[in-house]
C-alpha cells in the first residue's frame, strides 16, 4: 500500500456519545424514537451508550494505538445549536473541540460529519426533511459549526447516508422520525440533498476537503428476465442514482421520478440542482452489501411502508452467498464494483471508504479475548479490495473500518455489535478484538506514511 493512505475507524454521535442532555444538548428525533415503545429490537436507547462523550480520550488513544491515522466521528446537531435553529451553543462546540484536539495530539486525522440522523426534535415538529426550510437550518447550524471547528478539522461530510435519512426515516419508518409517507420521501432526498448543496456553498475554504457519505450499492437481477431486469433498474434508481446523478451531473433521473409519480414536484425544484451539483472534494462510501432483487408476477394489491416507493413489490432474493448476523450477503467484490461504478462517472474525483464492517454475536472467552473470525474475515477480504484497487492507481483515498468500537446499532439497538474492539456495556470496558489486533498487525507492516 502506497504511504499517505487514510485508515481510519468511524463512530457517529448518538451511537457512541450518550449523556444526552449534557452541556445544553437539545433533544433529537432519536432520543424520541428510542424512548417509543416497540421502535428499539431491545428496548434500550441511546441515552448512556459508549459514554463516548466522558471517554473520547481514552478511546481516541485506542484508536492511535491500533495504528490507525484517521478519525470519523459525526457532530451532534443538537449539541450544536439546541432546538434545531438559532445560535450556537459554545459548551457543545467546545465538546468537539476538545475531541478534535484529542485527535491531533494522538497523531489522528479528524474527520467531522455534520449529519449522521440526529435531527433536532424541534424541526421535525415543523415538518422534518418534506419541509424545506430544514434543509436552510441544516445550513445555518453547520456554519456554526464550521466556524467553530474548522482551524482543527479540516475534512467535513455533510451527510451520511441520505437514502436512509429518507427512506428508513420517511419511507418504511424503521428509523427515526418514524413516518411512513410512501412517496413523499422523494422530497426528503432533495431537501436532504438542497442542505448538503447549501452547505457546501456556506462553508466551504481554502485548504479543507469537503465532502459526503453515501450508502450505494451494486443492484443485481435475479434473472434475465425483463420483469427481473426492470426491478433492478427500479432499485439501482432509488439506491444509487437518485443521489449520485444529481451530485455529480445536476439531474434527478427521469425514470425514478415517473416511477413515483414525483415528476411535476421535482420539475418544481430544478433552480436547486445546480448548487446540489457544486464540485466535492471526495465521495465517501458506506459498503456493506450488494443488493439482488427480482419482481414477483401481478401488481401489488396494496401500497405498504416501503424503502422503495413505486416498486413495493420488488423483493430482495437470497442468492446462497453467506451473511453477517444483520442478515447481509457477503460479497467483497461488490464493494470494488461500486467504487468503479462511481469513478466512471466522476473518475478524477477522490473516493473514500468511509464506512466497512460486520455484525457478529461476539462470545469473551475465559480469558477475556474476543476471537471474532468471522468479522476479521469480513474486513480482511475488503481491505484486500481496496488494496488491489490502490495498487491499480485507482483514487482510493482511506478505509474507515465501522465501527471502532461496539454501539448503538439504531433500531437493533445493543444487540448489534460491529466494533473491532468489544465494549462491555455493563462496566464500560473496552477490549480489543482479534479482528482489530489482525488490523493492528497489518498496519504496522505499512510503509511510513
Ligand atoms: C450504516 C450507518 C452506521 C451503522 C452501519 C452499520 O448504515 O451509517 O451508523 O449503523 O450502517
Amino acid at each position: 500500500m502506497t504511504s499517505g493512505f487514510t485508515w481510519g475507524a468511524a463512530t457517529a454521535s448518538y451511537q457512541v456519545e450518550g449523556a444526552v442532555s449534557a452541556d445544553g444538548r437539545g433533544p433529537s428525533i432519536w432520543d424520541t424514537f428510542a424512548h417509543t415503545p416497540g421502535k428499539i429490537a431491545d428496548g434500550t436507547n441511546g441515552d448512556v451508550a459508549d459514554e463516548h462523550h466522558q471517554r473520547f480520550g481514552e478511546d481516541i488513544r485506542m484508536l492511535a494505538e491500533l495504528g490507525l491515522n484517521a478519525y470519523r466521528f459525526s457532530i451532534a446537531w443538537p449539541r450544536i445549536v439546541p432546538s434545531g435553529s438559532g445560535a450556537a451553543n459554545a459548551a457543545g462546540l467546545d465538546f468537539y473541540r476538545r475531541l478534535a484536539e484529542a485527535c491531533l495530539e494522538n497523531g489522528v486525522t479528524p474527520y467531522a460529519t455534520l449529519y449522521h440522523w440526529d435531527l433536532p426534535q424541534p424541526l421535525e415538529d415543523a415538518g422534518g426533511w418534506l419541509n424545506r426550510d430544514t434543509a436552510e437550518r441544516f445550513r445555518d447550524y453547520a456554519v456554526l459549526a464550521h466556524d467553530g471547528l474548522s482551524d482543527v478539522v479540516k475534512h467535513w461530510m455533510t451527510l451520511n447516508e441520505p437514502w436512509c435519512s429518507a427512506f428508513l426515516g420517511y419511507g418504511n419508518g424503521e428509523h427515526a422520525p418514524g413516518r411512513t409517507e410512501g412517496a413523499d420521501a422523494l422530497k426528503a432526498v432533495h431537501h436532504l440533498l438542497l442542505g448538503h448543496g447549501l452547505t457546501l456553498d456556506a462553508i466551504r475554504s481554502e485548504g479543507s476537503s469537503y465532502g459526503i457519505a453515501l450508502n450505494p450499492a451494486p443492484i443485481h437481477a435475479a434473472t434475465d428476465s425483463p420483469a427481473d431486469r426492470d426491478a433492478a433498474r427500479r432499485i439501482d434508481g432509488l439506491r444509487n442514482r437518485m443521489f449520485l446523478e444529481p451530485l455529480l451531473s445536476g439531474r434527478y433521473p427521469a425514470d425514478v421520478l415517473e416511477d413515483t409519480g414525483m415528476t411535476s414536484w421535482f420539475a418544481a425544484q430544478e433552480a436547486d440542482l445546480p448548487l446540489i451539483a457544486a464540485p466535492l472534494d471526495f465521495i465517501g462510501v458506506n459498503y456493506y452489501c450488494p443488493t439482488t432483487v427480482a419482481a414477483p408476477d401481478g401488481p401489488i394489491s396494496s401500497p405498504v411502508a416501503s424503502t422503495q416507493p413505486g416498486s413495493e413489490n420488488v423483493v430482495a432474493v437470497d442468492t446462497g452467498l453467506p451473511r453477517t448476523q444483520m442478515g447481509w450477503p457477503i460479497q467483497a467484490t461488490g464493494l470494488r464494483d461500486i467504487l468503479v461504478t462511481i469513478n466512471k462517472l466522476a473518475p478524477e474525483l477522490p473516493l473514500y471508504v468511509t464506512e466497512n464492517g460486520a455484525a457478529y454475536p461476539d462470545s469473551v472467552t475465559a480469558d477475556g479475548a474476543i476471537e471474532d473470525d468471522d468479522r476479521l474475515d469480513y474486513i480482511k477480504q475488503h481491505i484486500a479490495v481496496c488494496e488491489d484497487l490502490v495498487a491499480e492507481g485507482f483514487p482510493l483515498k482511506g478505509y474507515f473500518v465501522w465501527s471502532l468500537m461496539d454501539n448503538y446499532e439504531w433500531s437493533w439497538g445493543y444487540s448489534r455489535r460491529f466494533g473491532i474492539v468489544y465494549v462491555d456495556y455493563a462496566t464500560q470496558a473496552r477490549t480489543v478484538k482479534k479482528s482489530g489486533r489482525w488490523l493492528k498487525d497489518h498496519l504496522s507492516r505499512q510503509p511510513a506514511g
